[in-house]
């Protein structure tokens, strides 16, 4: 009985692996509403409704930058002190199931760096004024501007975090890191993902697809603080903490914890943690988190394929919790991968990392915001704290957010909303069980097949440009210190 069963399995996934076989239960064969039901149906109404319930802004600028402008996978964005817009970008190396092998080493070590410019650098008119980054870096992934000028990147492949000073761009100020060495110790990251610095020097580290922390440093690079765990129910779990932003008037530090679909905000002096932020409209996957200090503060995010919530920008009221505005390019967004706002939140740019795209938005009711007084007072609901893990985090932001833009709905929205708080409970559930999915199947191209037919079943709409997205993290290793 049991070794039939186990044979059944086999033949299975022998099949599948096969690409004949493959053909037969592979994409092209289901009708692309094969699994939708009356419930997903529903779901996207509501999902639609929602959407035009909220302000949409800021308003996506077209022909923004120079169409001439040539990118490769856009993995980060930065703005430097005179609100030039820092372009980090792959060129022409892309990072894909081959790039890195079951041990995170990059596979391609001995190949030269990447040999044109990886940094542009914009002007408001969207034209490139600068570029650097060429023989530097191998996969591209964060990077930001301090006060100083300094530029801070991280590259994946290295597992490292550089800093450069404005007055040479050709060597590092400072490295941290092992080239090509993956670990998680005082000297190692992996596949670090982002850096914020403070006015003071001392920066973050966000470690990264492999590891589960946050690094703080003293500005000449030593250890002063570190948090983060893989596992547990706790608000200092972390699954691909992907990328950061300063809340500086609020003294905290904001972290895009990807794979969780949060954001969540500690104290930067002592790692406390502080707040977080979901909602069952952005979905299970926030890929990037950016600050400005107007209206009492606002973040503004860039979620990621999954599910049936769509690809968008939103923007969060801090004290809240509430989302209060939606924006997207006409033609809609598909693999944001950052986001930056400048301080006064006029403008607002998204990379994407596939199409290879920068885009930009802009709120013009914001551009005298800092002269006047008047402030606009947001209720406080609860949602601000999420507590426990994922299940929760989805369940109680749809039913908190539904309550306070909802307004006026009668009861037949309110029965609508129960119904959907029950799905998206049950949908954070099974996020928890796809991330299991994903870890056993991510190697090789076979099982990665295999892997997106698993999804497929059980989300439905798994979109078709599944495969541009960074790959899903790998197997965790011990717990960090300080979880
Ligand atoms: C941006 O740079 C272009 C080319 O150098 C220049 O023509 C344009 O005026 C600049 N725009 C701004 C806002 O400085
Ligand atoms: C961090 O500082 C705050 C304020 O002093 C304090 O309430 C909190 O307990 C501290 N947390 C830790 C982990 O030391
Ligand atoms: C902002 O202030 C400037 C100068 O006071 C004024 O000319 C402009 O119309 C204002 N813009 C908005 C959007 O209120």
């Amino acid at each position: 009985m049991k070794i039939s069963l186990l044979s059944i399995i086999l033949v299975i996934i022998l099949c599948i692996r096969d690409t004949i076989c493959g053909r037969l239960f592979g994409e092209g064969f289901i009708p692309t509403n094969y699994y939708e039901n009356q419930q997903q149906v529903q779901q996207r109404e509501v999902i639609k409704a929602a959407i035009q319930k909220l302000n949409n802004a800021p308003e996506w600028v077209s022909n923004w930058p120079n169409p001439n402008t040539k990118l490769g996978q856009v993995s980060g964005l930065a703005l430097d002190n005179d609100g030039r817009l820092l372009v980090f970008h792959r060129v022409n190396n892309v990072w894909d199931e081959t790039t890195f092998n079951e041990r995170n080493v990059y596979n391609f070590i001995g190949t030269p760096a990447i040999k044109e410019p990886t940094i542009l650098v914009l002007n408001d008119t969207g034209e490139v004024v600068d570029e650097w980054g060429q023989d530097l870096f191998f996969m591209p992934h964060g990077i930001t501007v301090d006060k100083e000028d300094n530029v801070w990147v991280t590259d994946v492949a290295m597992h490292q975090v550089l800093k450069f000073s404005p007055n040479n761009r050709e060597k590092p100020a400072l490295v941290l890191g092992s080239k090509f060495i993956p670990g998680e110790d005082d000297t190692h990251f992996c596949k670090p993902s982002a850096v914020a610095v403070l006015p003071n020097g001392d920066f973050f580290v966000a470690d990264g697809y492999c590891n589960h922390r946050i690094v703080k440093f003293s500005k000449d690079g030593n250890i002063i603080l570190q948090w983060g765990t893989s596992h547990g129910s706790t608000n200092f779990r972390f699954n691909v903490p992907h990328a950061l932003t300063l809340a500086e008037d609020r003294g905290l530090v904001c972290v895009a914890d990807r794979e969780r679909g949060r954001v969540a905000c500690f104290r930067h002096d002592n790692g406390s943690y502080v707040s977080s932020y979901s909602n069952w409209l952005i979905g299970g996957r926030i890929f990037s988190v950016a600050y400005a200090p107007v209206h009492g503060g606002r973040l503004y995010v860039v979620n990621g394929p999954t599910g049936a919530v769509p690809v968008r920008g939103y923007v969060i009221d801090f004290e809240s919790g509430r989302l209060i505005q939606t924006f997207s390019p006409d033609d809609g967004l598909r693999n944001p991968h950052d986001i930056v706002v400048t301080p006064d939140g006029v403008s607002v740019y998204v990379a994407e990392l596939s199409p290879f795209k920068v885009h930009k938005f802009m709120d013009e009711t914001l551009r005298n915001e800092s002269l006047s007084i008047e402030k606009t007072h947001v209720k406080p609901t609860a949602t601000v704290e999420v507590v426990g893990g994922a299940a929760g985090a989805g369940g109680g932001g749809a039913w908190e957010w539904w309550s306070g833009a909802a307004g006026g709905a009668g009861g037949a929205a309110a029965a609508a909303l129960l119904a959907l708080a029950a799905l998206a409970l049950l949908r954070a559930r099974n996020t928890g069980r796809k991330v299991a999915t994903r870890r056993r199947w991510e190697y090789g191209h076979g099982e990665f097949k295999l892997r997106r037919l698993l999804e497929r079943r059980r989300f439905t709409r798994v979109h078709s440009d599944d495969s541009d997205e960074e790959p899903a993290p790998m197997l965790p290793h011990t717990s960090p210190a300080n979880a």
